[in-house]
């Protein structure tokens, strides 16, 4: 397809402002998926995100589209919504030339609405304004269209209005693509140069790569380069999605595709490296990615020790799907081995655990989070600490710990509620806008420690669902921390070591203390739960002593039954975990983990 034809576009929005269904609509209008093959959230593959009705990866097609005689080629690139998935949003913008900036017409703005489109902007993108849910009794098309065109500097006119659900509007949405967009430009003439945005793993095929190619053509058997490693490759595919992979003559200037090389190791296709021909190949790579930074660490154990082979090579493969996944191996003296791994944020985390649960079929304790703290020792080195138990012992002279910029936007009515809860998070009031007299934006500097775990659902209980939330990364500030470990008999359990805020230790310690209590089964002798601040103990708890016997509940002689209950223990027995003479169960881990 000659550029010209070409049209490359995103769909950006909040949470739940209607993506995946418009989507969906665009695809059925087209013709691409045919009345009996469709499903709701077409593109979203993976079982966990039409289970939660999340958008987790982006996802790339190609779309036909008739305007005024002429064909054209849309490449549409669905993204997620969630604030834990905006690297992967920064990723498909730097493949596209336009956004549709999509805005549910009951709700207005909300925070991620503004996220992604300072994003789009930063990558100097068209913006088409459009209104979704036009068909809700409750929607107010006039009222936010006004917003939406203050917010981008339009005519409220301009902005669209449209119905994912019912297609009402989306063909003139697909004509307004075709003219207001840019095509696509790149030199057809040059060394070929292609952006890798996207990889995933096949069991079958190996190494799926989606690119975008800039400069020139890629053709199939021919034998191509990755620009920063050198490594070359011949290609065994090329094509495009539509919706299924189509295998193509070629992909040329402009062009949106997948590549397949046979190549079975995951690092060879890095997301974000330059795809070049092996012979005369161009010399200079594309703009990279920035390198996402994670902002939680926790360990991952297999509950099975002898499944930590199956493990790293699990983690592995979903890094080449999951660029901003990072770990390395770690040992922990109750867990055995594991892995330290990064995250961009809780449901980041829950979404990789969940996925190496599923595709890999692994049971995996992971460790209480934690966020990354610079220590600076008296003598003038600094340690950077991911894990709470690797915490320097000897002198320190300071701490410092992430703080984010948040955006809350939020009816007027609930600025008081929200500033407690701020406070209570030791929170930096910024600045205050009114969007219209009854919405408002607050902008707070606050620590991620306090951010990235409960605080958006505290923000909603508050706000009565009412209120949203953004935050990036500002730096660094240095705070009064102190490391919390919690031992059983004296024994410290590094897992449960955690670093807090002065403040807060006291509590830490008696819920964690009282917590275990409860957790854990009496043993056959007593247990002293501790919770300490270096050698001060600041709160205690008594396991008494018990002796355990299953067989007592059993009455009567009926022998099948006891043995199935010794069955029953002998398998309860392996999901315990001894942390010197005391045995923890799992269940004990995974509840120190749920933050309550
Ligand atoms: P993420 O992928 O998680 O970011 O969400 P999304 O923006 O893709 O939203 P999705 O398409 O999953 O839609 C969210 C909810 O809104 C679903 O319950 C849809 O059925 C509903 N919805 C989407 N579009 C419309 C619409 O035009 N009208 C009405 N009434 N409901 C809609």
């Amino acid at each position: 397809t000659p550029p010209d034809l070409i049209r490359n576009f995103c769909i950006i929005a909040h949470i739940d402002h209607g993506k995946s269904t418009l989507a969906d609509r665009m695809l059925q209008i087209t013709g691409v998926v045919q009345e009996r093959d469709m499903r709701a959230q077409y593109l979203d593959r993976m079982d966990i995100e039409r289970e939660r009705g999340i958008t987790i990866k982006s996802q790339a097609v190609r779309i036909p589209w008739e305007a005024s005689g002429t064909t054209y080629c849309l490449n549409m690139i669905d993204t997620p919504g969630h604030v834990d998935f905006t690297y992967e949003v920064s990723r498909s913008l730097a493949a596209c030339e336009g956004a549709v900036l999509l805005v549910d017409a009951a709700q207005g703005i909300e925070a991620q609405t503004l996220a992604n489109l300072y994003l789009a902007m930063e990558n100097d993108l068209t913006i088409v304004p459009v209104l979704n849910k036009i068909d809700l009794p409750a929607a107010q098309p006039e009222k936010y269209a006004e917003e939406l065109a203050g917010l981008i500097g339009c005519d409220p006119a301009d902005v669209l209005k449209v119905s994912g659900k019912t297609g009402a509007g989306v063909e003139e949405l697909l004509d307004e693509i075709v003219t207001k967009l840019p095509a696509p430009v790149g030199n057809a003439d040059a060394p070929p140069r292609a952006m890798i945005f996207d990889s995933v793993y096949d069991t079958y095929r190996g190494v799926v790569t989606y690119v975008r190619v800039v400069d020139g053509q890629l053709n199939p058997r021919e034998r191509i380069q990755m620009v920063s490693t050198k490594a070359t490759h011949e290609l065994l595919e090329i094509g495009v999605i539509s919706p299924e992979p189509e295998p193509a003559k070629g992909l040329g200037v402009g062009e949106v595709g997948y590549l397949i090389t046979g190549v079975k190791d995951v690092r060879q296709s890095r997301v974000g490296d330059t795809v070049t021909s092996a012979r005369d190949g161009a010399t200079s790579a594309l703009g990279g990615y920035r390198d996402p930074k994670p902002m939680v660490y926790s360990g991952l154990y297999p509950i099975d020790g002898s499944d930590y082979p199956i493990l790293r090579d699990a983690l592995d493969k979903l890094k080449l799907n999951d660029a901003a996944l990072v770990y390395e191996p770690e040992t922990s003296a109750a867990l055995g081995f594991g892995f330290r791994v990064g995250f961009l944020g809780m449901l980041h985390l829950e979404i990789v655990r969940e996925r190496l649960e599923r595709e890999f079929d692994l049971d995996l304790i992971s460790t209480l989070p934690s966020v990354v703290y610079d220590v600076t020792l008296d003598d003038g080195r600094v340690v950077v600490v991911t894990n709470p138990s690797e915490f320097p012992e000897g002198k320190i002279a300071s701490i410092t710990e992430p703080v984010v910029r948040a955006t809350i936007l939020a009816p007027s009515e609930f600025i008081g509620s929200i500033m407690e809860l701020c406070q209570s998070r030791r929170g930096m009031l910024r600045g205050m806008d009114y969007l219209s007299p009854e919405r408002v934006e607050m902008r707070y500097t606050l620590p991620l420690a306090e951010i990235v775990f409960d605080f958006f659902d505290a923000l909603k209980s508050k706000t009565r669902g009412y209120a949203s939330l953004d935050y990036e990364n500002d730096g660094e500030q240095v705070a009064d921390l102190v490391k919390v470990d919690v031992l059983l008999q004296g024994d410290k359990v590094d897992a449960f070591s955690t670093i807090v805020h002065k403040d807060k230790a006291y509590s830490y310690g008696v819920m964690m203390a009282t917590k275990l209590k409860d957790l854990i089964p009496r043993q056959q002798f007593e247990v002293p739960i501790q919770a300490a601040i270096g050698a001060r103990v600041i709160a205690r708890e008594t396991i008494r002593a018990i002796r355990k016997d299953v067989l007592a509940k059993c009455y009567g002689g009926d022998i099948s039954r006891k043995r199935k209950l010794l069955e029953k223990q002998k398998e309860g027995k392996k999901r315990m975990k001894m942390v010197g003479s005391v045995e923890v169960p799992q269940e004990a881990f995974i509840a120190a983990l749920s933050q309550d």
